[in-house]
């Protein structure tokens, strides 16, 4: 599985959206794109074809995107000017991702010329990621300069990962293959690495002798939008721990990689999604929660419950939360709990990582032993990493309270420009050719091996999601999943 290190900025390339109209290209991709655009981060040569279903000529499309990419985009980012020459880029082609004679039509409208790099990116269903590919070969457009990222999730359990990793592998080798988790391309994201291998502070105590457990949120306050036919086919366990948790479990324990490439660095995560502790049997009711909302009250406002979503089965048992505890079964981490949670409407919208360090072993002094003692890293909406620790408060005796030594990223690096979307960063990868930030296919199929267990185990048990109310923490289960260990949820 050799990758090439980046191949650095081509001079021209051409990008396909498959799902050109869906709404990750209208709120994420082009939005990434124009950004790209306007401050002249994209070869100079770029064309960009949005290919979708539906018969609407350039301009009605083009006019959508622009709605669409206006709402996303910072007001003071958007200038009108920068959106003309940005759709001069973009072209529409209306086409059927599973009719093989389309892809003809394509070919054509592309009039390709020698030397171009060209990104199929499929934002699509999985399902059409196979034949795309297919289709893709049979009408010359998957030659050596061609390359396609894949949106997660991969599939839908191990074995459909597994055969369309074959199918895309008979037409693409590895190295042409990114497939995508947009947690990897946030800056916060990649500052895990910069904290664990950049430094050595924390190196010596950064393993079982003194770590006590580690816990990893995602939290978001938002509900399934419109996106109820995908999301109640794939739940929280599907949409978010097998890839973006995963992805942060494997950043937080993974070793230091030995350069700083794309396969130095997925070794080292791989090795940690193979010492995963299977989960399974009567493991699955005592290591995981799952939940799902009922109607309550987002900043003040009533939402309904996750029922009564658009395009969500009236009685649907998926899950819009999973609380779930791990473990690494190697020398470094064998023994401590990793409490990984996500969940759609709580509280508040949140990704953070707590590692809390064992308590002193012998409290000489005061009455905070057990207390602090933690390494909390916040990467969403805020940046920052604290250190909690005991201190004494000022006054007679030893009295102790926790206090703060706080890094706020934003400030540090507040005299640089815009922070760069996650999408931004990924798409110049892939035109460049760099897949450190990507996963590869022994990642996501591993990851597939620990998670299908745990969907296969809730089905047998009929371990149906705990209701827990719209702007809550999720479901008291998960609260007591810890409290049975002697510990909480650190909010
Ligand atoms: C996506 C999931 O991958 O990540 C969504 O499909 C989720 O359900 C989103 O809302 C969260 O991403 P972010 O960047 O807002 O944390």
């Amino acid at each position: 599985m050799d990758t090439p290190a980046s191949l650095g900025l081509p001079s021209s390339c051409d990008i396909l959206v498959f799902g050109g109209s869906g709404d990750l290209a209208l709120h994420k991709l082009l939005p990434a794109l124009y950004h790209l655009h306007r401050e002249n981060r994209l070869p100079a040569d770029t064309r960009i074809f949005a290919l979708a279903r539906s018969q609407r000529d350039n301009a009605s499309y083009l006019a959508l995107a622009e709605r669409n990419c206006r709402a996303q985009v910072a007001r003071s980012d958007f200038s009108a000017e920068a959106w003309r020459s940005f759709a001069q880029r973009v072209e529409y082609v209306a086409m059927d991702a599973s009719q093989s004679a389309d892809f003809g039509r394509v070919a054509k409208a592309l009039k390709r010329t020698e030397g171009r790099v060209l990104v199929h990116y499929l934002a699509t269903a999985p399902s059409l990621f196979a034949p795309i590919a297919q289709n893709l070969k049979i009408a010359g457009l998957a030659g050596p300069l061609a390359r396609i990222v894949l949106e997660k999730p991969l599939g839908h359990s191990l074995e459909s990962a597994v055969t369309i990793n074959q199918a895309i592998g008979e037409v693409f080798d590895e190295s042409r293959v990114f497939r995508i988790d947009h947690y990897l391309g946030k800056e916060t994201v990649q500052n895990l690495m910069a904290l664990r291998f950049a430094n050595t502070l924390f190196e010596p105590v950064w393993r079982n002798g003194h770590i006590d457990h580690v816990q990893i949120t995602v939290s978001e306050t938002l509900g399934v939008e419109n996106r109820g036919s995908y999301y109640d086919h794939a739940g929280a366990m599907r949409d978010m721990v097998q890839n973006h948790l995963l992805q942060l479990l494997c950043l937080v324990t993974m070793e230091a990689p030995v350069r700083f490439d794309a396969e130095a660095v997925r070794n080292e995560k791989v090795k940690i999604l193979q010492a995963l502790g299977p989960i399974s049997g009567q493991d699955v009711q005592d290591k995981t929660v799952r939940g799902q909302y009922t109607a309550g009250h987002i900043g003040g406002q009533e939402v309904p419950a996750y029922w009564f979503e658009k395009n969500v089965d009236n009685d649907s048992d998926t899950e819009t939360f999973v609380a779930v505890q791990a473990e690494i079964d190697n020398w470094r981490w064998a023994g401590v709990p990793f409490y990984l949670r996500t969940g759609k409407r709580m509280a508040k919208k949140c990704s953070e990582i707590v590692i809390q360090f064992k308590p002193v072993p012998n409290s000489l002094i005061g009455n905070g032993a057990g207390a602090a003692n933690r390494l909390w890293i916040r990467l969403q909406p805020e940046e920052r990493i604290s250190v909690q620790l005991m201190a004494k408060a000022p006054g007679k005796g030893m009295q102790l309270e926790p206090v703060e030594l706080d890094l706020n990223l934003a400030q540090a690096f507040s005299t640089q420009k815009r922070r760069w979307d996650a999408y931004e960063r990924l798409l110049l990868d892939v035109i460049e050719g760099d897949s450190t930030l990507f996963m590869r296919r022994d990642e996501v199929e591993a990851a597939w091996s620990w998670v299908d267990p745990i969907i296969k185990g809730w089905h047998e048990h009929y371990l149906s999601p705990r209701p827990y109310p719209a702007g809550s923490n999720g479901p008291e289960q998960a609260q007591t999943l810890l409290e049975l260990q002697g510990r909480r949820w650190l909010e």
